[in-house]
């Protein structure tokens, strides 16, 4: 069993918005004691996307394991416990509703103080875990199958979006693209190992730009661009480079993520850029952003892959900020499948 220092906050952290049944161990914020991550992965593929359903059926039979796990490797037990944190949204409601009642009925049982923690402040804290110095201000480019956002971090727990999609977030983009050219889901990692046999110049697809707002996304006319490309090869007849069709697409996704990240970072006046959420352990979104900062004397942040995608460890890490404020939440927390970014139920 662990030792646990009288000064260390310990955060018990669950994770199930979306297909990944996830619990951790977090310490003091940045030290992850245990991340046990239950991937559903296998069970949606074949209907080619998350079924709600199937997710939180899913998650119930998971989440009490996952937990135990999470305590085990830790080498602690729930005495040894200040805070039992949970994602409360956004996410799928029925999904959300299996962690919120695990964090809840543990609370209870052992009179522990609950916190619920947002799911992208969740993404956007996975930074602090191995980036010992990162502290805010900074600007996170938050990217994943739900959301794209570039967010301004004023301080711990203090968020203002920048821009936001006004259609399909980034990895859905992949996904609904990667299903098209027949690569099948999850379709990010497919078209990122993909794009390495292909030529990004290849195909010239739309970057699309907002006109009321440089720092808002769309990418639903990429999506449309790629199906209308394939469309017309099968009228032509003419066969499909799959490698080409990944590997342009995803240079015109990293391309206006990386512009707009640039311009906000020069124009807010952020000298640190992190990048959070799903699509942010895309290959060549980490290598082109990287460079971009590096020219423009920006210190590039990102979490490993593993933080990058769904995980409880995140939700630990935010969770501590937010018991440092003093944030506790009763037993009446309730998911909020659509919790904006920053609100507080
Ligand atoms: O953050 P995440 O695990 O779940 C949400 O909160 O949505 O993100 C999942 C998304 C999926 O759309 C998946 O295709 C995408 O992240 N993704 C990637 C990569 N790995 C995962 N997209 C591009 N390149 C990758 N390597
Ligand atoms: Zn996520």
């Amino acid at each position: 069993m662990r030792i646990k220092d009288k000064k260390d906050i310990v955060i018990l952290a669950i994770e199930t918005s979306c297909d990944e049944t996830a619990a951790a161990v977090v310490c003091n914020g940045r030290q992850v004691f245990s991340n046990i991550i239950y991937s559903q992965i296998d069970l949606h593929t074949v209907y080619g996307g998350v079924v709600p359903e199937i997710a939180s059926r899913k998650h119930i039979e998971k989440v009490n394991q996952v937990i135990g796990q999470a305590l085990s490797e830790a080498g602690v037990c729930l005495q040894d416990i200040d805070a039992i944190a949970v994602t409360y949204g956004p996410g799928l409601v029925g999904a959300l509703l299996v962690g919120v009642s695990a964090a809840k009925a543990i609370s209870f049982a052992a009179d522990i103080p609950l916190i619920g923690v947002h799911h992208i402040e969740g993404h956007i804290s996975a930074n602090f875990i191995e980036n010992e110095n990162l502290e805010p201000p900074f600007l996170c480019l938050v990217v994943s199958g739900g959301h794209s956002h570039l967010v301004a971090v004023r301080d711990y727990g203090k968020y203002e979006i920048i821009g936001q999609t006004r259609d399909d977030a980034a990895g859905e983009a992949y996904d609904k693209v990667a299903r098209a050219i027949g690569l099948g889901y999850p379709g990010g990692p497919r078209i990122d190992r993909l794009a390495r046999e292909g030529c990004s110049t290849a195909i010239r697809f739309p970057r699309a730009k907002v006109v009321e707002s440089a720092y808002d996304f769309s990418f639903s006319g990429l999506k449309s661009a790629v199906l209308n490309y394939l469309n017309s090869c099968e009228m032509k007849k003419e066969k499909v480079n799959q490698a080409d069709v990944a590997a342009s697409f995803q240079k015109a996704v990293v391309d206006v993520l990386v512009d707009h990240s640039i311009k906000a970072a020069e124009e807010f006046g952020f000298q640190k850029l992190a990048i959070a959420g799903g699509v942010a352990s895309n290959s060549a979104l980490r290598e082109t952003l990287g460079q971009a900062c590096a020219k423009k004397n920006i210190a590039f942040y990102h979490p490993s892959p593993l933080f990058c995608t769904d995980n409880a460890a995140m939700i630990g890490t935010a969770a501590y900020y937010e018991y440092q404020k003093g944030v506790r939440h009763g037993l009446d927390l309730n998911a909020v499948p659509n919790l904006r970014l920053g609100e507080r139920i």
